[in-house]
Protein backbone atom coordinates (compact mmCIF):
# COMPACT_ATOMS: atom_id res chain seq x y z
CA UNK A 1 0.00 0.00 0.00
CA UNK A 2 0.94 3.39 -0.55
CA UNK A 3 0.18 6.05 2.62
CA UNK A 4 0.59 9.75 2.18
CA UNK A 5 0.81 11.37 5.82
CA UNK A 6 -0.15 14.73 6.58
CA UNK A 7 1.91 16.24 9.16
CA UNK A 8 5.10 17.43 10.71
CA UNK A 9 5.18 16.99 14.58
CA UNK A 10 6.29 14.00 17.02
CA UNK A 11 2.46 11.99 16.34
CA UNK A 12 3.19 12.07 12.70
CA UNK A 13 6.74 10.15 13.47
CA UNK A 14 4.82 7.78 15.53
CA UNK A 15 2.72 7.02 12.58
CA UNK A 16 5.03 6.88 9.90
CA UNK A 17 7.57 4.55 12.15
CA UNK A 18 4.85 2.17 13.05
CA UNK A 19 3.45 2.49 9.36
CA UNK A 20 6.83 1.86 7.63
CA UNK A 21 8.62 -0.54 9.81
CA UNK A 22 5.41 -2.56 10.84
CA UNK A 23 6.47 -5.19 8.30
CA UNK A 24 4.06 -5.15 5.91
CA UNK A 25 5.86 -3.34 3.61
CA UNK A 26 3.38 -0.08 3.30
CA UNK A 27 5.35 2.54 0.88
CA UNK A 28 4.99 6.17 3.25
CA UNK A 29 5.39 9.05 1.39
CA UNK A 30 5.43 12.57 4.28
CA UNK A 31 4.55 15.98 3.63
CA UNK A 32 5.73 17.76 4.82
CA UNK A 33 7.36 15.38 7.69
CA UNK A 34 10.70 16.61 9.52
CA UNK A 35 14.49 15.37 10.11
CA UNK A 36 13.75 12.58 11.86
CA UNK A 37 10.72 11.25 9.47
CA UNK A 38 12.72 11.65 6.38
CA UNK A 39 15.58 9.19 8.02
CA UNK A 40 12.56 6.52 7.53
CA UNK A 41 9.95 7.49 5.10
CA UNK A 42 10.35 10.08 1.57
CA UNK A 43 9.17 14.06 2.50
CA UNK A 44 7.93 16.47 -0.04
CA UNK A 45 7.42 19.48 1.07
CA UNK A 46 4.21 20.49 1.26
CA UNK A 47 2.80 22.32 3.93
CA UNK A 48 -0.22 21.23 5.47
CA UNK A 49 -2.22 24.19 4.68
CA UNK A 50 -1.50 23.90 0.65
CA UNK A 51 -4.79 22.40 0.59
CA UNK A 52 -4.93 22.12 -2.93
CA UNK A 53 -1.53 20.78 -3.51
CA UNK A 54 -1.65 18.05 -0.91
CA UNK A 55 -4.97 16.96 -3.04
CA UNK A 56 -2.56 16.75 -6.29
CA UNK A 57 0.15 14.88 -4.21
CA UNK A 58 -2.52 12.34 -3.44
CA UNK A 59 -3.29 12.30 -7.15
CA UNK A 60 -0.10 12.17 -8.68
CA UNK A 61 1.51 10.10 -6.66
CA UNK A 62 -1.57 7.66 -6.95
CA UNK A 63 -2.00 7.12 -2.99
CA UNK A 64 -4.14 4.00 -1.78
CA UNK A 65 -4.74 6.09 1.59
CA UNK A 66 -3.95 9.38 3.18
CA UNK A 67 -4.22 10.08 6.94
CA UNK A 68 -4.04 13.35 8.00
CA UNK A 69 -2.25 13.97 11.52
CA UNK A 70 -3.51 17.97 12.58
CA UNK A 71 -6.35 18.87 13.27
CA UNK A 72 -6.77 22.45 11.50
CA UNK A 73 -6.85 20.49 7.29
CA UNK A 74 -9.29 18.56 8.90
CA UNK A 75 -11.56 21.33 10.04
CA UNK A 76 -10.54 23.38 7.13
CA UNK A 77 -12.49 20.29 5.04
CA UNK A 78 -9.31 18.36 3.59
CA UNK A 79 -10.61 15.02 4.17
CA UNK A 80 -13.91 16.13 2.06
CA UNK A 81 -11.69 17.34 -1.28
CA UNK A 82 -9.55 14.14 -0.87
CA UNK A 83 -12.63 12.08 -0.95
CA UNK A 84 -14.13 14.30 -3.68
CA UNK A 85 -10.94 12.92 -5.48
CA UNK A 86 -11.90 9.22 -4.90
CA UNK A 87 -9.12 8.86 -2.15
CA UNK A 88 -9.92 7.11 0.82
CA UNK A 89 -8.53 9.11 3.78
CA UNK A 90 -8.45 8.84 7.55
CA UNK A 91 -9.77 11.78 8.97
CA UNK A 92 -13.14 13.38 9.41
CA UNK A 93 -14.76 15.77 7.14
CA UNK A 94 -15.26 19.46 8.06
CA UNK A 95 -19.12 18.69 9.57
CA UNK A 96 -17.57 15.70 11.96
CA UNK A 97 -14.17 17.49 12.79
CA UNK A 98 -15.95 20.51 13.98
CA UNK A 99 -16.48 18.45 17.10
CA UNK A 100 -13.14 19.46 17.61
CA UNK A 101 -13.12 22.86 15.81
CA UNK A 102 -16.05 24.36 18.04
CA UNK A 103 -16.10 23.39 21.38
CA UNK A 104 -19.99 25.14 21.35
CA UNK A 105 -21.04 22.48 18.30
CA UNK A 106 -19.49 19.26 20.74
CA UNK A 107 -21.22 20.55 24.09
CA UNK A 108 -24.33 20.92 22.35
CA UNK A 109 -23.49 17.70 20.86
CA UNK A 110 -22.93 16.25 23.81
CA UNK A 111 -26.04 17.60 25.77
CA UNK A 112 -28.39 16.55 22.74
CA UNK A 113 -27.41 12.86 22.56
CA UNK A 114 -27.57 12.53 26.54
CA UNK A 115 -23.74 12.29 26.62
CA UNK A 116 -22.26 12.44 30.13
CA UNK A 117 -20.51 16.18 30.13
CA UNK A 118 -20.26 19.08 32.76
CA UNK A 119 -23.22 21.36 32.85
CA UNK A 120 -22.32 24.66 30.85
CA UNK A 121 -23.87 27.74 29.34
CA UNK A 122 -22.80 29.48 25.92
CA UNK A 123 -21.93 33.06 25.94
CA UNK A 124 -21.40 36.01 23.36
CA UNK A 125 -21.06 38.85 25.73
CA UNK A 126 -19.40 39.88 29.29
CA UNK A 127 -22.98 40.55 30.36
CA UNK A 128 -24.06 37.01 29.24
CA UNK A 129 -20.87 35.56 30.93
CA UNK A 130 -21.36 37.40 34.19
CA UNK A 131 -24.97 35.86 34.50
CA UNK A 132 -23.11 32.40 33.19
CA UNK A 133 -20.49 32.19 36.00
CA UNK A 134 -23.00 33.21 39.16
CA UNK A 135 -25.58 30.14 37.71
CA UNK A 136 -22.60 27.85 37.45
CA UNK A 137 -20.87 28.56 40.55
CA UNK A 138 -24.04 29.33 43.06
CA UNK A 139 -23.09 26.12 44.11
CA UNK A 140 -19.71 26.51 44.61
CA UNK A 141 -17.05 25.40 43.13
CA UNK A 142 -15.71 27.03 40.00
CA UNK A 143 -15.80 27.03 36.12
CA UNK A 144 -13.58 26.40 32.77
CA UNK A 145 -13.92 29.04 30.47
CA UNK A 146 -13.81 28.10 26.69
CA UNK A 147 -12.87 29.79 23.59
CA UNK A 148 -15.15 27.87 20.85
CA UNK A 149 -12.67 27.91 17.85
CA UNK A 150 -9.36 26.35 17.29
CA UNK A 151 -6.80 28.26 19.34
CA UNK A 152 -3.50 26.25 19.39
CA UNK A 153 -4.75 24.53 22.40
CA UNK A 154 -4.25 27.60 24.29
CA UNK A 155 -7.81 28.09 24.40
CA UNK A 156 -9.05 26.74 27.54
CA UNK A 157 -8.89 28.25 30.72
CA UNK A 158 -9.28 26.62 34.21
CA UNK A 159 -10.50 29.27 36.52
CA UNK A 160 -9.22 29.49 40.22
CA UNK A 161 -12.67 31.55 41.09
CA UNK A 162 -14.86 34.00 39.62
CA UNK A 163 -12.94 36.47 39.21
CA UNK A 164 -10.36 34.89 37.43
CA UNK A 165 -13.34 33.11 34.97
CA UNK A 166 -14.24 36.90 34.14
CA UNK A 167 -11.00 37.61 33.75
CA UNK A 168 -10.93 34.56 31.11
CA UNK A 169 -14.04 35.48 29.46
CA UNK A 170 -12.93 39.34 28.79
CA UNK A 171 -9.73 37.70 27.12
CA UNK A 172 -11.44 36.01 24.61
CA UNK A 173 -14.37 37.83 24.71
CA UNK A 174 -13.41 41.32 24.44
CA UNK A 175 -9.51 41.64 24.01
CA UNK A 176 -10.25 38.64 20.88
CA UNK A 177 -7.16 37.16 22.43
CA UNK A 178 -7.99 34.31 19.16
CA UNK A 179 -9.80 36.33 16.90
CA UNK A 180 -12.70 35.60 15.33
CA UNK A 181 -12.93 32.11 17.43
CA UNK A 182 -13.55 33.76 20.41
CA UNK A 183 -16.74 35.05 19.56
CA UNK A 184 -18.56 33.11 21.57
CA UNK A 185 -17.35 30.83 24.63
CA UNK A 186 -18.50 28.11 26.26
CA UNK A 187 -18.14 28.63 30.24
CA UNK A 188 -18.71 25.23 32.16
CA UNK A 189 -18.57 23.87 36.01
CA UNK A 190 -15.56 22.01 36.41
CA UNK A 191 -15.64 18.30 37.41
CA UNK A 192 -13.06 17.45 40.13
CA UNK A 193 -10.97 14.25 38.65
CA UNK A 194 -8.33 12.69 36.97
CA UNK A 195 -8.30 13.02 33.38
CA UNK A 196 -7.30 10.14 31.13
CA UNK A 197 -7.29 10.39 26.68
CA UNK A 198 -9.32 7.43 25.34
CA UNK A 199 -8.79 7.32 21.12
CA UNK A 200 -10.70 4.92 19.13
CA UNK A 201 -10.60 4.60 15.74
CA UNK A 202 -14.06 4.64 13.68
CA UNK A 203 -15.33 4.00 10.38
CA UNK A 204 -18.51 5.92 11.58
CA UNK A 205 -20.20 2.34 12.42
CA UNK A 206 -17.43 0.55 14.51
CA UNK A 207 -15.15 1.23 17.16
CA UNK A 208 -11.45 0.24 17.83
CA UNK A 209 -10.33 1.62 21.08
CA UNK A 210 -6.47 2.24 21.82
CA UNK A 211 -5.63 1.14 25.15
CA UNK A 212 -5.74 4.32 27.68
CA UNK A 213 -3.24 6.89 28.00
CA UNK A 214 -2.46 9.71 30.05
CA UNK A 215 -1.09 12.85 28.98
CA UNK A 216 0.97 15.52 31.54
CA UNK A 217 -0.79 18.64 30.37
CA UNK A 218 1.62 21.39 32.49
CA UNK A 219 4.57 22.62 32.08
CA UNK A 220 6.02 21.98 35.71
CA UNK A 221 6.01 18.84 38.00
CA UNK A 222 2.88 17.92 39.69
CA UNK A 223 0.65 19.51 37.32
CA UNK A 224 1.68 22.79 38.21
CA UNK A 225 2.21 25.95 35.90
CA UNK A 226 0.87 26.68 32.51
CA UNK A 227 -1.07 23.96 30.04
CA UNK A 228 1.20 22.74 27.19
CA UNK A 229 0.36 20.49 24.30
CA UNK A 230 1.53 17.83 26.93
CA UNK A 231 5.12 16.98 28.00
CA UNK A 232 4.79 13.49 28.15
CA UNK A 233 2.36 10.37 28.39
CA UNK A 234 1.83 6.95 29.47
CA UNK A 235 0.23 4.04 28.76
CA UNK A 236 -1.37 2.36 29.83
CA UNK A 237 -3.04 4.85 32.61
CA UNK A 238 -4.66 4.77 35.56
CA UNK A 239 -8.54 3.95 34.59
CA UNK A 240 -9.69 0.51 35.38
CA UNK A 241 -11.22 -1.90 32.95
CA UNK A 242 -14.84 -0.99 34.12
CA UNK A 243 -14.28 2.84 34.19
CA UNK A 244 -12.76 1.96 30.29
CA UNK A 245 -16.34 0.05 29.52
CA UNK A 246 -18.05 2.38 30.70
CA UNK A 247 -16.81 5.13 28.50
CA UNK A 248 -17.39 2.87 25.82
CA UNK A 249 -20.74 2.45 26.81
CA UNK A 250 -21.95 6.29 28.07
CA UNK A 251 -19.56 7.92 25.82
CA UNK A 252 -17.91 6.48 22.04
CA UNK A 253 -21.28 4.54 21.70
CA UNK A 254 -23.49 6.91 22.38
CA UNK A 255 -21.20 9.82 19.95
CA UNK A 256 -21.53 6.87 17.12
CA UNK A 257 -24.87 7.32 17.58
CA UNK A 258 -25.35 10.82 17.75
CA UNK A 259 -23.25 11.19 14.67
CA UNK A 260 -25.59 8.71 12.83
CA UNK A 261 -28.50 10.61 14.16
CA UNK A 262 -27.05 13.92 12.53
CA UNK A 263 -25.96 12.29 9.23
CA UNK A 264 -22.28 13.13 9.94
CA UNK A 265 -20.23 10.16 8.42
CA UNK A 266 -17.01 10.11 10.33
CA UNK A 267 -14.40 8.17 9.21
CA UNK A 268 -11.30 8.56 11.62
CA UNK A 269 -10.12 9.21 15.16
CA UNK A 270 -12.48 9.90 18.01
CA UNK A 271 -10.26 11.04 20.67
CA UNK A 272 -12.26 11.34 24.14
CA UNK A 273 -10.62 13.75 26.99
CA UNK A 274 -12.46 12.11 29.63
CA UNK A 275 -12.32 13.38 33.24
CA UNK A 276 -13.49 10.49 35.79
CA UNK A 277 -14.73 11.58 39.00
CA UNK A 278 -13.85 10.03 42.56
CA UNK A 279 -17.25 7.39 42.14
CA UNK A 280 -15.40 6.57 38.60
CA UNK A 281 -18.01 8.22 36.60
CA UNK A 282 -16.11 9.50 33.59
CA UNK A 283 -17.26 12.97 31.97
CA UNK A 284 -16.37 13.61 28.47
CA UNK A 285 -14.10 17.22 28.49
CA UNK A 286 -13.95 17.71 24.85
CA UNK A 287 -13.62 15.60 21.71
CA UNK A 288 -10.23 15.84 19.52
CA UNK A 289 -11.01 14.69 15.43
CA UNK A 290 -6.84 13.25 15.32
CA UNK A 291 -4.58 11.27 16.86
CA UNK A 292 -3.28 12.83 20.21
CA UNK A 293 0.47 14.30 20.55
CA UNK A 294 2.26 12.79 22.49
CA UNK A 295 -0.89 10.29 23.33
CA UNK A 296 0.36 8.45 19.70
CA UNK A 297 4.10 7.72 20.70
CA UNK A 298 3.05 5.59 23.34
CA UNK A 299 0.48 3.87 21.39
CA UNK A 300 2.36 3.50 18.24
CA UNK A 301 5.34 1.80 20.70
CA UNK A 302 2.99 -0.71 21.93
CA UNK A 303 1.05 -1.88 18.74
CA UNK A 304 1.14 -4.78 16.99
CA UNK A 305 -0.43 -5.62 13.80
CA UNK A 306 -1.26 -4.04 10.42
CA UNK A 307 -2.09 -0.30 10.90
CA UNK A 308 -2.28 0.77 7.56
CA UNK A 309 -4.79 -2.25 6.71
CA UNK A 310 -7.06 -1.09 9.72
CA UNK A 311 -6.83 2.86 8.59
CA UNK A 312 -7.21 2.17 5.04
CA UNK A 313 -10.74 -0.13 6.16
CA UNK A 314 -11.70 2.99 8.25
CA UNK A 315 -11.41 5.21 5.19
CA UNK A 316 -13.36 3.05 3.37
CA UNK A 317 -16.58 2.34 5.56
CA UNK A 318 -15.71 -1.48 6.05
CA UNK A 319 -12.61 -0.92 9.47
CA UNK A 320 -11.92 -4.36 10.25
CA UNK A 321 -12.44 -4.53 14.48
CA UNK A 322 -9.77 -6.80 16.47
CA UNK A 323 -6.73 -7.08 14.42
CA UNK A 324 -4.89 -4.70 16.42
CA UNK A 325 -2.39 -6.15 19.32
CA UNK A 326 -0.70 -4.55 21.92
CA UNK A 327 2.50 -5.17 23.89
CA UNK A 328 1.86 -6.02 27.33
CA UNK A 329 4.97 -3.74 28.40
CA UNK A 330 4.33 -0.15 29.67
CA UNK A 331 5.16 2.64 27.60
CA UNK A 332 6.07 6.08 28.39
CA UNK A 333 6.89 8.98 26.38
CA UNK A 334 8.90 11.96 27.95
CA UNK A 335 8.84 15.24 25.81
CA UNK A 336 12.17 17.16 25.72
CA UNK A 337 10.84 21.05 25.53
CA UNK A 338 12.91 23.84 24.29
CA UNK A 339 13.23 27.49 26.51
CA UNK A 340 10.58 29.77 27.06
CA UNK A 341 7.59 26.92 25.88
CA UNK A 342 4.88 27.07 26.51
CA UNK A 343 5.42 31.08 25.96
CA UNK A 344 8.14 32.37 23.90
CA UNK A 345 10.04 29.38 23.01
CA UNK A 346 13.54 29.95 21.51
CA UNK A 347 14.07 27.81 18.20
CA UNK A 348 17.47 27.03 17.04
CA UNK A 349 19.76 25.72 19.75
CA UNK A 350 21.39 22.96 18.56
CA UNK A 351 20.44 19.25 19.42
CA UNK A 352 23.42 16.22 20.50
CA UNK A 353 23.57 13.01 21.95
CA UNK A 354 21.08 11.50 19.56
CA UNK A 355 23.59 8.85 19.04
CA UNK A 356 24.17 7.84 21.93
CA UNK A 357 20.89 6.84 23.29
CA UNK A 358 19.65 3.29 23.47
CA UNK A 359 16.62 1.06 23.45
CA UNK A 360 13.84 4.34 22.98
CA UNK A 361 12.48 5.29 20.30
CA UNK A 362 12.92 9.41 19.58
CA UNK A 363 10.39 10.52 17.67
CA UNK A 364 11.38 14.47 16.17
CA UNK A 365 8.54 17.22 17.23
CA UNK A 366 10.43 20.07 16.30
CA UNK A 367 13.34 19.25 14.55
CA UNK A 368 15.20 21.13 11.70
CA UNK A 369 18.65 20.65 9.87
CA UNK A 370 20.37 24.15 9.47
CA UNK A 371 23.85 23.43 7.81
CA UNK A 372 23.94 20.07 8.39
CA UNK A 373 23.55 20.88 12.28
CA UNK A 374 20.05 19.42 13.78
CA UNK A 375 18.65 22.21 16.12
CA UNK A 376 15.10 22.87 17.42
CA UNK A 377 12.16 24.25 15.42
CA UNK A 378 9.11 24.98 17.56
CA UNK A 379 8.17 24.40 21.70
CA UNK A 380 7.68 20.34 21.67
CA UNK A 381 11.11 19.14 20.21
CA UNK A 382 11.14 15.63 20.81
CA UNK A 383 9.54 12.78 22.34
CA UNK A 384 11.78 9.75 24.14
CA UNK A 385 9.73 6.73 24.15
CA UNK A 386 10.77 3.92 26.27
CA UNK A 387 8.85 0.33 26.48
CA UNK A 388 9.79 -1.21 29.95
CA UNK A 389 8.03 -4.55 31.77
CA UNK A 390 6.87 -2.02 34.40
CA UNK A 391 6.02 1.60 34.41
CA UNK A 392 9.08 2.10 36.32
CA UNK A 393 10.99 -0.03 34.12
CA UNK A 394 9.66 2.54 31.09
CA UNK A 395 10.59 5.88 33.14
CA UNK A 396 14.22 4.76 33.78
CA UNK A 397 14.71 3.54 30.42
CA UNK A 398 13.49 6.97 28.90
CA UNK A 399 14.65 9.61 31.61
CA UNK A 400 18.13 7.56 31.05
CA UNK A 401 17.96 8.67 27.17
CA UNK A 402 16.72 12.17 28.10
CA UNK A 403 19.56 12.81 30.09
CA UNK A 404 22.06 12.28 27.35
CA UNK A 405 20.20 14.13 24.81
CA UNK A 406 21.68 17.41 24.99
CA UNK A 407 19.47 21.14 23.98
CA UNK A 408 20.57 24.31 25.63
CA UNK A 409 17.83 25.14 28.17
CA UNK A 410 15.54 22.04 27.74
CA UNK A 411 12.59 21.34 29.50
CA UNK A 412 11.42 17.75 30.98
CA UNK A 413 9.10 17.21 33.68
CA UNK A 414 10.42 14.83 35.69
CA UNK A 415 7.17 13.03 37.01
CA UNK A 416 5.62 11.54 33.74
CA UNK A 417 3.65 8.40 34.71
CA UNK A 418 4.57 8.14 38.00
CA UNK A 419 0.65 8.31 38.87
CA UNK A 420 0.19 4.98 37.57
CA UNK A 421 3.23 3.14 39.29
N1 LIG B 1 -1.93 16.00 24.04
C1 LIG B 1 -3.10 16.74 23.82
C2 LIG B 1 -3.57 16.78 22.44
O1 LIG B 1 -3.10 16.09 21.56
O2 LIG B 1 -4.50 17.56 22.18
Amino acid sequence: MKILVVGSGGREHALVWRLAQGGQGHEVIVAPGNPGIEAIARCVPVAVDAYGALEELAVAERVDLVVVGPEAPLVAGLADRLRARDIPTFGPGASGARLEGSKVFSKQFFARHRIPTAPFEVVATMAEADAAIARLTAAGGTVVVKADGLAAGKGVVVARDAADARAAAHDILEARRFGSAGATVVIEQRIIGHEVSILALTDGTRLEILPSIEDHKTIFEGDRGPNTGGMGTVSPAWVSDEVCARIRIEILEPTLRGLAADAIAYRGVLYAGVMVDAAGAPYLLEYNCRFGDPETQPVMARLRGDLGNVLLGAARGEMPVGSLAWDARVAVCVVIAAAGYPGDVRTGDPISGLDGVEDVVVFHAATALRDGVLVSAGGRVLGVTALGISVDKARDKAYHAVDRIDLPGKQVRRDIGARVR
